[in-house]
């Protein structure tokens, strides 16, 4: 399987978000599942500063862009497997931060044509380009025009990656051809036109193969219009090749383990290192030195749909309860200055430090008892898988990646790795962060299974590249994955402990559905995919999206979509119980059930409903 991975932005070479991250590190995991990966970004003055050195120059060509006749650099290095490409043009990139330009939509237009422009320079003429963004949507758009008039682009199988939605790429209609080089049909059809915008993502959305969200809530969340921007109608009209892929985290280096950033190393066999850390987390920002007093943390930008509302509401409450909170973050002046007024109201047991903070935030991690994220919305979340596998359990609210990796806790049964609550209330909040913190306190013994359980999840981005091989398969028509059974087999252990993100993703949102029998390629001891769920007759492979200028005029359906019953998002796998074996059971049936209903009336979810309303 060839794959281009195309992204603004990878780390170690360059970040500005959580979308750097993955950049970064899926590509590698999908190589070593023996994918065929190369990644192409721009090539930012920083990037050619810090690895220029490291870097073959492999040619130069010029990308034609409306009247613009443009010079284009290639440049590679080999790592991780994966050959990396970067495009240099010096006018575009050659620039100190890698967005908030004037000229954004003209530099990321540059990008993506010079992408498809350079396609037949690169090692292998790919078989999925796998898009993330606004940044890069412009390059299944190219991919479809080109492929009017020649055959070989017409092979290549496209992905987009939702990261945020709230970035969409929106310019005034007018700049079509001027800047993007785009023929006005494409507005004219409804495909880029959204409010009376050209609309990249929208774009990308309608002619991509696969679209994903960067976990399976969000992925349902999109259909909402209180997530989704606007894009509601688009999503809810894609919905049959829309899914949602959990983000992974580093493995290896957040490893409570062997991670040389903490100041002595633990493992859930033996906790004694993480007492340690608590008390140096307690001298080094100058709380009390209190070994039985729960930390409560966060680390995060201070920016509203963190949900820093609801602290702000019940602060005084929180701190009434036996516990320290420590914060650390930059962002909104308001926020910050709410939080170091905050801090000053109580010496020594609530600590604020207004900084970002690699450092800092590790000794958090690994000596915090409890941390907060009360988000409004959170596509992924890295924070919390992080947390976690530091034995710092997690209160976080039921959105997005947060509702995916979160489980709350059940102690009679014995399942969850963490503290969740479903409404934006900060009433809700602090009923948790109470029972947490009393968990903590009065039943050491039930917080520390919590623990166990919690740094036993598998977080790991070869469940994540695994998921996206399968959909890479499901629009190529290949069968894959073929040589994971080893692998697969030796992390068996770990993922029979860590049921929460190997359970199926919500039935809704994964319907890019694989076309080979799942059976062929799974070990009968692994956990069932969600096709298994799947009835044959369902299980379709993905619809072709039609062909640019067939496209439905969008802007007609999205008042239609708009109107759709509110129950059609409720998601069916609140019917489920959350928790291990039980709820894998729970859900399965939840989801037969749901599939079977779904084919006698198609918009019904009264389970689901009636649990929200609970
Ligand atoms: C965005 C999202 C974040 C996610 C990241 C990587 O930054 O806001 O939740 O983890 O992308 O996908």
């Amino acid at each position: 399987m060839k794959i281009l991975y195309v992204t603004s932005e990878a780390v170690p070479f360059c970040k500005t978000g959580g979308l750097a991250d993955v950049a970064g590190s899926l590509p590698p995991a999908l190589a070593e599942q023996g994918a065929e990966v190369a990644v192409i970004l721009p090539l930012y003055a920083r990037v050619r500063d810090r690895f220029g050195s490291q870097m073959k120059f492999e040619c130069y060509d010029y990308v034609d862009l409306a009247w613009r006749h443009s010079y284009c650099g290639l440049f590679s290095m080999e790592k991780d497997g994966v050959t990396w490409y970067f495009l240099d043009n010096e006018q575009y990139f050659n620039r100190g931060t890698l967005y908030g330009q004037a000229d954004d939509g003209e530099r990321f237009a540059f990008f993506s044509r010079a992408v498809v422009r350079m396609l037949d320079r690169l090692k292998f003429w790919p078989e999925v380009v796998h898009c993330n963004d606004w940044q890069s949507a412009l390059v299944p758009i190219y991919l479809k025009d080109d492929g009017v008039r020649e055959d070989r682009f017409r092979s290549i199988k496209t992905v987009v990656t939702i990261h945020n939605v709230e970035y969409q790429g929106r310019y005034n209609p007018y700049v079509l051809g001027e800047l993007f080089g785009l023929d006005a049909g494409w507005v004219k059809d409804g495909t880029m036109l959204m409010d009376g915008d050209v609309n990249l993502l929208k774009g990308a959305v309608l002619c991509a193969d696969a679209v994903n969200a960067v976990s399976p809530t969000y992925a349902n969340e999109l259909k909402q219009p209180y997530f989704a921007h606007r894009m509601e109608g688009i999503m809810r009209q894609c919905s049959d090749k829309l899914s949602g892929v959990l983000n992974g985290i580093d493995m290896k280096l957040y490893d409570p383990r062997s991670d040389e950033r903490i100041l002595k190393n633990f493992s859930a066999e033996d906790m004694t290192g993480k007492d340690a850390c608590k008390a140096e987390l307690q001298r080094m920002v100058g709380l009390r030195e209190e070994p039985h007093t729960p930390i409560v943390a966060m680390v995060s930008r201070l920016v509203s749909h963190k949900g820093l509302d609801l602290i702000c509401e019940v602060l005084h409450d929180m701190m009434e309860l036996p516990m320290q909170f420590v914060v650390l973050g930059t962002g909104d002046q308001r926020y910050e200055e709410f939080f170091h007024w905050a801090a000053q109201q109580y010496p020594g047991r609530m600590v604020v430090r207004l900084d970002y903070n690699e450092d800092l935030s590790m000794a958090i991690y690994a000596g915090a008892d409890l941390f907060l994220m009360p988000s409004k919305s959170e596509p992924c979340g890295l924070s919390q898988m992080i947390a976690m596998r530091y034995g710092t359990l997690p209160i976080v609210r039921e959105t997005g990646g947060l509702k995916d990796t979160v489980q709350p806790h059940d102690d009679y049964n014995g399942v969850g790795n963490g503290f969740s609550f479903t409404n934006y209330s900060s009433g809700d909040m602090l009923h948790v962060i109470r029972e947490a913190v009393y968990l903590y306190k009065d039943y050491p013994d039930l917080f520390g299974n919590l623990r166990q359980r919690a740094m036993a999840c598998d977080f790991s981005w070869a469940r994540s590249a695994r998921e996206y091989l399968r959909i890479y398969a499901t629009i190529t028509g290949q069968t894959w994955p073929i040589h994971t059974d080893t692998r697969r087999a030796a992390e068996t252990p770990e993922e029979e402990s860590a049921p929460v993100v190997e359970t199926a993703p919500i039935e809704e949102a994964v319907s890019v559905e694989d076309p080979a029998p799942v059976e062929e390629t799974a070990p009968a001891e692994e956990p069932a995919p969600v096709v298994e769920a799947v009835p044959a007759e369902e299980a379709a492979p993905i619809k072709e999206p039609a062909p640019a200028g067939e496209t439905a005029p969008v802007e007609e359906a999205v008042p239609v979509e708009e109107a759709a019953p509110a129950e059609e998002s409720a998601p069916v796998e609140e019917a489920a119980p959350a928790g291990g074996k039980p709820a894998k059971k729970a859900r399965k049936t939840a989801s037969k059930a749901a599939k079977a209903e779904k084919k006698t009336s198609a918009k019904k979810g009264t389970a689901g409903k009636k649990k929200s309303a609970e």
